[in-house]
């Protein structure tokens, strides 16, 4: 039997995450956990949690779920884990252990599928130097998959969205347009090319980035998901009390992906997240629907965006390229502020 896997997906990848106005909504008035060991809870908006066990070592606590971007099953486990992965390294941590966290249709899809997804998710895992301990399955309508991350991370050198500082300088380590391509794709509609690199660029780990990062010193870091880069970047500017100026054409996008929004292959994510920032982004007049969209693109394991004194920038970006990490550039800077956005 021939399956695709992307018809089990009603909205590929993290274009499937509830947008930011959801997630706020449920969230509201829920009180927030404190303790004096919880280093990062919620209410930041963080990628992952920490929790402090001595004075050496902090937990760094994830889970990350969602429907298939790729139809080959190996290849969206990689995908699915290197992006379940990513918090951890967003953070400053390594990832020790996962857990599988599967829903599938189990009168449909058969084992062998659901078995050659997990292998890619354990070599991921492998890879990322931790270990799989189990995980939990259910019946669901539409193939959904991820991992919860256990990782490490020294208590001082834990990682947040909340440390940019004015006149620092933003780079992203990958390019945008995953969640563009991953919709033009369930439609028949990309051509092979961008499609490789796109899945080239969803099972890279952030590891090398991430060790980087350490090693050069970032005031903040976050990683660019479903809320895309602009969501991703609101909730930094938020956390930090900085504005952010996005300098749109220093961001690097995948080829052909500009041609896919204003062809309208636009996933439901990135509309939403659109819609979403609208109000606390000041987009420039010369800016098309098209530009604007890409920037706002869900992400499906996503680059990580830093924020650094620009004296280190120069040093960030060669390391990052001796170390593999090639599509990384500088896509704006931080000034005095109340956490807007400016997109010139
Ligand atoms: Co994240
Ligand atoms: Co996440």
């Amino acid at each position: 039997m021939n399956i695709r896997l992307l018809d089990y997906a009603r909205a590929a990848g993290c274009a499937g995450k509830a947008c930011q106005a959801d997630l706020f909504a449920v969230l509201k008035g829920l009180p927030d956990f404190v303790h004096p060991d919880l280093l990062v809870g919620s209410s930041g908006c963080d990628d992952a949690g920490v929790y402090r066990i001595d004075k050496e070592r902090a937990l760094v606590l994830t889970v990350d779920v969602m429907a298939p971007v790729a139809d080959d099953p190996y290849i969206f486990g990689q995908i699915a884990a290197a992006n379940s992965l990513s918090d951890v390294y967003a953070m400053g941590g390594e990832p020790i252990a996962a857990l599988g966290v599967l829903g599938f249709p189990v009168d449909e899809v058969p084992a062998d599928t659901i078995r050659q997804m997990l292998a890619g998710a354990w070599d991921k895992v492998r890879e990322a130097g931790a270990v799989t301990s189990g995980g939990h399955t259910m019946k669901d309508m539409e193939i959904k998959f991820g991992l919860a991350v256990v990782g490490m991370v020294h208590p001082e050198r834990v990682v947040t969205n909340a440390g940019v500082q004015p006149g620092d300088v933003l780079v992203l380590t990958k390019p945008l347009g995953t969640g563009l391509i991953a919709t033009g794709l369930k439609q028949s509609q990309v051509k092979r090319e961008p499609v490789d690199k796109a899945y080239r660029l969803m099972r890279t780990l952030n590891r090398e980035a991430a060790r980087v990062m350490l090693e050069i010193g970032v005031d903040a870091a976050t990683d660019v998901t479903g809320f895309g880069l602009l969501g991703h970047t609101w909730e930094m500017a938020q956390a930090s009390g900085v504005d952010i100026v996005i300098e749109s054409d220093r961001v690097p996008v995948i080829e052909g992906v500009v041609e896919l929004a204003a062809a309208g292959l636009v996933p439901l994510g990135t509309k939403n997240n659109y819609a979403f920032i609208q109000d606390k982004a000041d987009f420039a007049s010369g800016l098309n629907e098209a530009q604007r969209l890409v920037l706002c693109d869900a992400q499906t394991s996503g680059g990580l965006l830093l924020a650094l004194p620009s004296a280190k920038t120069d040093a960030l970006l060669s390391r990052l390229r001796q170390t593999g990490v090639t599509g990384a550039g500088v896509i704006g800077y931080a000034v005095r502020g109340q956490g807007r956005l400016r997109v010139e």
